[in-house]
């Protein structure tokens, strides 16, 4: 049996998870990949050659609402057609075997929740939610909207027939203060595990430093190097489905 290179450094979280130590696990677009997600950036993830960073600002919105509805309303379906993947429920099992365990997602495709996570911090919101463009007076924050395909683009706000905009985050737009504060007392933790990120979007990717400074164990789970590589304590190369496969037979959760 040939063993992959990281399968010989999964003592030091086995033993952590073992004894129940308080863990928050950060993930990115990587965690979806073998969903069948695309990521956000490299070639891939691109549509019509568009970079996210060019759709997904207000700016954009205000310019071209039907473009940007339409790059959403592709990534619903797709998404839609997606089913969690081992990674998925692996960090959901934990999830439900452990109240104190937080996972902080930056992803909006909603495959954790799907897969049974519970109390997931949404870190960018979601693709199933929507909130009224002007913020009507008469409209919640957001709410969640499943249609998939919306039949016209882009689509209307239901109290008072204006825009209705996607209920992510955009670049230049600020985290909500709540789950920013969630996200902060996550990080005082004993594990922290940073999984399939390319830690390049702030302030998430300022999470993994925050809880190793907090003294937290670090582990960053990716094929590929980030800028966050040289500052965690355990970096294993290669994909999440198939490492916190391996990882879950050492947890508390059996
Ligand atoms: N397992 C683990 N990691 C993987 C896998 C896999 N199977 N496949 C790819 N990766 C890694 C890539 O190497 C990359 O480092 O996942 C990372 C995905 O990076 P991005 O596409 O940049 O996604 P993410 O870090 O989640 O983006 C952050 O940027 O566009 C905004 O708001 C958007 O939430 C998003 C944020």
């Amino acid at each position: 049996m040939t063993l992959m290179p990281w399968e010989r450094e999964l003592a030091p979280i086995a033993e952590r998870l073992r004894v129940g130590a308080r863990t928050t696990v950060l993930t990115g677009a990587g965690v979806s990949t073998g969903s069948g997600v695309p990521p956000v950036r490299g070639d891939e993830g691109l549509w019509r050659r568009y970079r996210p960073e060019t759709l997904a600002t207000p700016a954009a919105f205000q310019r071209d609402p039907g473009l940007v509805w339409e790059w959403y309303d592709w990534r619903r379906q797709l998404v839609a057609g997606c089913e969690p993947n081992r990674a998925h429920a692996v960090l959901a099992a934990w999830t439900r075997h452990d109240p104190t365990m937080r996972l902080i997602t930056q992803n909006v495709d909603g495959l954790h929740e799907r897969a049974g996570s519970e109390r997931v911090i949404r870190f960018h919101g979601s693709l199933w939610e929507v909130g009224c463009w002007d913020r009507c007076p008469s409209s919640p924050a957001r709410w969640s909207d499943l249609t998939v395909p919306f039949p016209v683009l882009p689509p209307t706000c239901r109290y008072c027939g204006g825009l209705l905009r996607p209920g992510v985050v955009w670049f230049g737009e600020g985290i909500d203060p709540t789950v920013l504060a969630d996200s902060e007392a996550a990080t005082a933790c004993e594990l922290f595990l940073t999984i399939g990120t390319s830690a390049l979007v702030y302030p998430a990717a300022g999470l993994v430093a925050r809880a190793r400074e907090r003294g937290a164990f670090t582990v960053e789970i990716n094929p590929d190097e980030t800028p966050v590589s040289d500052h965690v304590d355990l970096v294993l190369r290669g994909t999440a489905e198939a490492i916190l496969d391996a990882i879950e037979p050492h947890s508390a959760a059996r």
